[in-house]
């Protein structure tokens, strides 16, 4: 794809693939195409490793957070189950959504724990909320383990954001979708791998093992789950796409 921005002329040409389109610049097609570019080239240059939460670091692009939280106030999870802990950011910024509409939990799964992480967690004011398992999200036993941490009518929402491969996806879709109550999701993050086969820390591979596959996978066998984000509860925009690094991930729950 070349681009060519001419800020004076306030235009925008795009050439793909020998189809060119000429676009005014302060346009919500324009922004869009760039908007995808930016997401990919800061992917590249890391710019998610830059935020914290609540003295946590965060590995997460600021719009999804805005758009998981959301979800979370719509659905008022009693539990958030999350695969992929890391430095604990999620969990904690789970457990202040939670703490701040005045119930429910979060456990948080990841196959390594670093000691440092965990004293960081278990000494956090938010600890009390928080529970952490440590294994790989896909070993039975460590299923069986957050299944018995959910009590009977408890509404849960679950979060995938471990290991990112189609087939790790596909199989953590199956082994915590049956937690996942009516109305609420379960949320295949990351599927922006699909976009990143051609930048330079990216994967030709991952056009297809990506969790955007897994999450199409998942919803065509099972009749119960649509691929579907949550609705946009306040949109003036002239046009409202997705800044995001989580494309497809949302799979709600209708029955
Ligand atoms: C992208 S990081 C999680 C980031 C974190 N959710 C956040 O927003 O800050 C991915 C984590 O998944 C964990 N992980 C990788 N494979 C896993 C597996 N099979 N089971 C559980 N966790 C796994 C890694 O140890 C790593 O901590």
């Amino acid at each position: 794809m070349k681009i060519e921005i001419d800020t004076e002329a306030r235009s925008l040409s795009v050439d793909e693939g020998g189809v060119g389109r000429h676009l005014p610049l302060y346009s919500p097609e324009a922004f869009a195409l760039l908007s995808k570019l930016w997401v990919k080239v800061g992917w590249d240059v890391k710019y998610i490793y830059g935020f914290t939460w609540m003295g946590r670091p965060i590995i997460q692009l600021p719009e999804d957070m805005v758009r998981v939280q959301e979800a979370i106030y719509r659905v008022r999870p009693d539990v958030v189950i999350e695969t992929g802990v890391a430095h604990g950011g999620s969990l904690i910024f789970y457990a202040s959504l939670l703490k701040a509409m005045g119930a429910g939990r979060v456990v948080g799964v990841d196959i390594e724990i670093r000691p440092h992480n965990r004293q960081a967690i278990e000494s956090h004011e938010l600890a009390p909320l928080i529970s952490l398992v440590e294994g790989s999200s896909t070993d039975p036993r460590v299923v069986e383990r957050v299944a018995s941490m959910v009590r009977d009518g408890e509404r849960v929402l679950v979060i995938l954001d471990s290991n990112h491969s189609r087939d790790h996806v596909g199989a953590e879709l199956e082994a915590y979708a049956p937690l996942v109550t009516k109305g609420s999701y379960i949320v295949a993050t990351d599927g922006l791998m699909q976009d990143l086969y051609d930048v330079p820390r990216g994967k030709p591979e991952w056009r297809k093992d990506n969790p955007v596959e897994a999450a199409k996978a998942f919803a065509a066998k099972h009749a119960d789950f649509v691929i579907e984000p949550p609705p946009f509860y306040f949109d003036e925009t002239m046009g409202s796409h997705q800044i995001t690094h989580w494309p497809s991930a949302y799979l709600r729950r209708g029955r």
